[in-house]
Parts: structure tokens; sequence; C-alpha cells
């Protein structure tokens, strides 16, 4: 790596306090921001989650009945106390790969008599204990909206309409009967739904090309639209950059399915697969290059088939995996529960998710939904074991965003160091996003430094700066500092402090390898 503008490092970190010893910090970084320059309203499912049944994310994650910390329902009181504090919005709902041979019915009525099944995504047994109307019980506590994805691998376009007259139907016909018979005459109401799941995956049940699932697409959509007219659809868009369908793939089922698609999806998992932190932590252009290619595919082929309509983007699956992606990572070997892609995440991770929520805002405009993958055991910020739960170091900067997220992103000019990466191109070594809210500014800030202090002035041109709201931040000894069971308070959110504000700027002092988050109390300026 090689920064730009900074001094020689000599710099000690103490992971608890985070006070570090002057001497290292890189050139000044200017952000430039106008309350005039707004890319458009964050939606709040921009900050949404993803509960898939696989390895221990329903089962020993929100859901553990006869764990002394469940709740008379089942869910784990101590987990989804956790989960709370996220505010997940968007809760995408039965998978991923599992949605893709999973037969909704299993999943409801009495208990007893639901059957165990042989699981086929990730070689496991489904007990069918937790279905639709828990799923749903548990969005009501939780306060999120349900976000379902239907089977179009092994299931039938009438299969999925008949889940949809399930859950949004009035009472007074067959599949709404069923559900008012299973304890809620109430419809649930279900919003969004996905056409499917990665189905141009080769790993997929029921894998097809795209011109066979644009065809399954278009008839389920049809169907599910026409038993409930207020839903949106989510269309599978690519899975992976990587796969040699990537956009081609997205092109030929946007064209067919037309305008009953709402969104595309969009799926992401990056990783440091090469031991280089610099590089990796530099992946955000990456991550932005492809929201702006798939917005692009959208733009094309909405003008190529002469539509009105705009369609947007769900990046309905993202995340860091990497340590665990492999085929015995998710091989249950036919068992219920299993400890799969169970990922301990270290401070560069936590740096990366924090990368991923800036793109999201930088590009709201054009994506409105998107899901972190997962939430609880498989590839999430918490941990269980037994009766102990462990909240991993990416729960920090979803904490820190949760709490600051209504309001219209602005456009953020960076101007300061910078680094080539090796992969990704030039980086500054800030990144930062920034969104308008109600009296209020709030700013988030990512040091990618490995061993600089940054020193960054923020400028907003028509908003004036009367305070600090609030600053928090969080940092770590280095960049595989973990929280774990034995010592689970390594990485932490922590208030930062001197933040000066002067000249309609403010200043704010930035550890090497952080994230911040500050709100500032502001008033319009002519
Ligand atoms: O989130 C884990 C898996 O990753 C999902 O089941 C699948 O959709 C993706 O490949």
């Amino acid at each position: 790596m090689i920064l730009l503008g900074c001094k020689y490092p000599t710099l000690f970190l103490f992971p608890h306090d985070y006070h570090w010893e002057e001497g290292n910090i890189m050139d000044i970084t200017r952000i430039f921001l106008d309350r005039e320059f707004q890319i458009g309203t964050v939606d709040p499912r921009l900050f949404g989650g993803f509960l898939e049944h696989i390895g221990r994310a329903v089962y020993e994650g929100v859901y553990e009945p006869q764990s002394k910390l469940a709740d008379e329902n089942g869910f784990r009181q101590d987990v989804i106390g956790s989960l709370k504090k996220l505010l997940f919005t968007a809760m995408r709902y039965p998978g991923g790969n599992f949605a893709s041979g999973y037969h909704w019915l299993d999943g409801v009525g009495p208990r007893t008599f639901r059957p165990v099944m042989q699981e086929l995504a990730s070689l496991s047994i489904e007990s069918n204990q937790f279905g639709t109307d828990e799923f749903i019980q548990l969005a009501r506590k939780m306060n999120w909206l349900p976000m379902i994805a239907v089977n179009l691998g092994t299931g039938t376009p009438e299969e999925a309409r008949n889940w949809v007259e399930y859950c949004n139907g009035p009472v007074g016909t067959k599949f709404s009967n069923l559900r008012a018979g299973n304890g809620s005459a109430e419809p649930y109401g279900v919003k969004i739904w996905g056409l499917g799941n990665e189905m141009d995956g080769p790993w997929q049940q029921g894998h097809v090309p795209a011109s066979q699932y644009a065809i399954r697409a278009q008839q389920a959509a049809k169907l599910m639209k026409d038993t409930d007219n207020s839903i949106e659809l989510v269309v599978c868009g690519s899975a992976e950059i990587g796969l040699p369908t990537y956009m081609e793939w997205d092109r030929t089922v946007l064209e067919y399915v037309g305008d009953y698609a709402d969104y595309i999806s969009l799926h992401r998992y990056v990783g440091n697969t090469t031991s280089d932190t610099a590089d990796y932590l530099a992946v955000t252009n990456s991550i932005d290059q492809q929201i702006e290619v798939t917005d692009g595919l959208c733009r094309y082929t909405q003008a190529r088939i002469r539509s009105r309509k705009r369609y947007y983007l769900a990046f309905d699956e993202w995340n860091v995996w990497y340590r665990t992606q492999n085929a015995e990572s998710v091989n249950g070997h036919g068992k219920i529960a299993q400890h799969l892609v169970e990922e301990e995440y270290n401070l560069e991770d936590a740096l990366v998710v924090a990368g991923f929520l800036n793109s999201f805002i930088r590009h709201a405009d054009v994506v409105k939904i998107a899901n972190l993958a997962q939430i609880v055991n498989v590839i999430a910020p918490i941990l269980t074991r037994g009766d102990q739960m462990l909240l991993q170091s990416i729960y920090y900067p979803l904490v820190l965003y949760a709490q600051r997220r209504a309001g219209a992103a602005l456009q953020t000019i960076v101007k300061g160091p910078g680094y080539e990466s090796k992969n990704y191109g030039f980086v500054h070594t800030i990144d930062a996003s920034a969104i308008l809210g109600e009296g209020v500014l709030h700013n988030f800030l990512i040091n990618r430094s490995i061993t600089d202090a940054a020193t960054v002035e923020i400028s907003p041109a028509g908003i004036q700066l009367k305070s600090v709201r609030s600053a928090e931040m969080f940092s770590g000894p280095s960049a595989d500092a973990c929280n774990t069971f034995d010592d689970p308070d390594t990485i932490q959110t922590q208030t930062l402090g001197n933040i000066e504000l002067a000249d309609q700027k403010a200043t704010v002092r930035l550890p090497p390898l952080s994230v911040a988050a500050i709100t500032f109390n502001i008033e319009d300026k002519e």
C-alpha cells in the first residue's frame, strides 16, 4: 500500500479506551457537503436483515424454546434484545438457498403434525417447527417488515401465489381461512416478495438458464400480483459478479418479466482472501461499481422495452464471508441445527461492513432495500453458545448507523490522502457518507489507514453546525482483533470526543482502522 501524504508511523492503541499516542497523523482530509446536493431519501429498508433456515440461524439462534432464555413463544430473549438495538427494517425469510426447496405448507399448522424433512441446500434436517406464523410473530415483536422469498426452484408459481393468499388474503378463501385457523384472522400484510433466490447459481436447487427462470418468474409474478396487487416483487438478478452470466442474466430476466418486477436483486460477499488489509478495505469501490452497473442495466432495459417503470435495486444479501465459504461449512451431514458458516469477524471486517453501508447511502437514489446476510450465528453479528451470546465486531457499525439513518443522502466529496489498491483502484483513506435529517446532519467516516490517525474537516454548505448531538466510534488494537467469548469487549463503541466546531466547519480526529458516526445539531444557513 502506498499511503500518500503520510508520516512514518509509531502508534500505540489501547483497546478499551482508545487513547493513542500522537505522531502518526496523515494529511488532513476535507469533506465537502451541500444541503442542496441531495442524492435521495434514504429508504429505511436499506437497513434490513436476513433470517434463513440454515445451520443455527433459526434453531439455537432466534428460536430455542427449550432454552431457559426463551420467552413464552420460544424466542431467545438475549438474542432478540441485541437484535432490537440494530433496528432492522426489512427482514428476508426463509432463504437463501433454503427457499428453493421449501414448501411453505410444511411449516404451518399444529407443530406436532409438521413433517421433518431432508433439507438439500445445506444437507441438513429441517424440523419445520418454525414457519410462516412464527416468523410473522417474531417480525411483529421486532417491528420488522417481513420480506418473503418464494420457492422458484422446486416450487410452482401456484404454490407461490397460495402463500401470498395465506399471508395477505382477507378471510373467506381456502388459504386465508387456513391462516385464520392457525390463529390469525387478520392478514399478515407481507408487502415485499422475492421471486426465488440466486436462480443463476449452478448450486441452486432448480437452477435453470435465464430464459427459463424468466418464464417461471413472470408466471409467478402475475399470479402473485393478481392475488394481491399491493405487493412488490424482487426478481433474481446476478448472485455473484464472477459468474459468466453476470449482467446478461439480469438483462434477459428483466426484459421478460418487465413491469411485474419492482426490484432486481444483487448479492455480494467479500473477504480478505489475500491477507492484504489495505486492498480489502478498498473493496467499497467494487461495491459502488456493482450498484452502478446494475442500475445501468435497469435503465438500459427500461429503455429497450419502452417501459415507463423505473426498476430499483434490492441488495438482499450482503456481508463479509470467506473463511467459511466452502462445501464443508455448508454441509449439515443430515443433522439439525449444525454449526454452519459461523464466521468469526474481526476489526477490518467491521470497517468493510461500514463501507457497504456508506455505499448504500451514497446510492440512496437507486438502492431501496438491502439485507445484511445474516442476523444470528450464520455469517452474523451475533453468536450464541449454549446460554451465552457474543456480539461480534460487525455488530458495532450496524448500531452506529441504525440510530442515524433518517433523512436525505448528501453527495459527499472527499479531498485528502489516498492510495492505489491492488485490485480496486484508487481510494481515499477516508471513506464517507452523510445524511441530512430533521435539524441534524449525520456523518459516517471510516479511516482505512492501518497506521495513521486522521484529521477530518467537514465543511457543509447551506448548513450551520450548531453543536455535536452525539459522536461515537470504534476501533481496535489491530486489523485482526476480534471479540471472543473469553474476551468479548475488545471491539465496542466509544464516545468520540474532541470535535471542534469553528468557522462553519467541524474538525474530527480518528484513530487508525476506525469507524465514526457523528450527529450535529444544525440550522439552515442563507
Ligand atoms: O447466506 C448464505 C447463502 O448465501 C444463501 O443461502 C444464499 O442465497 C447465498 O449463496
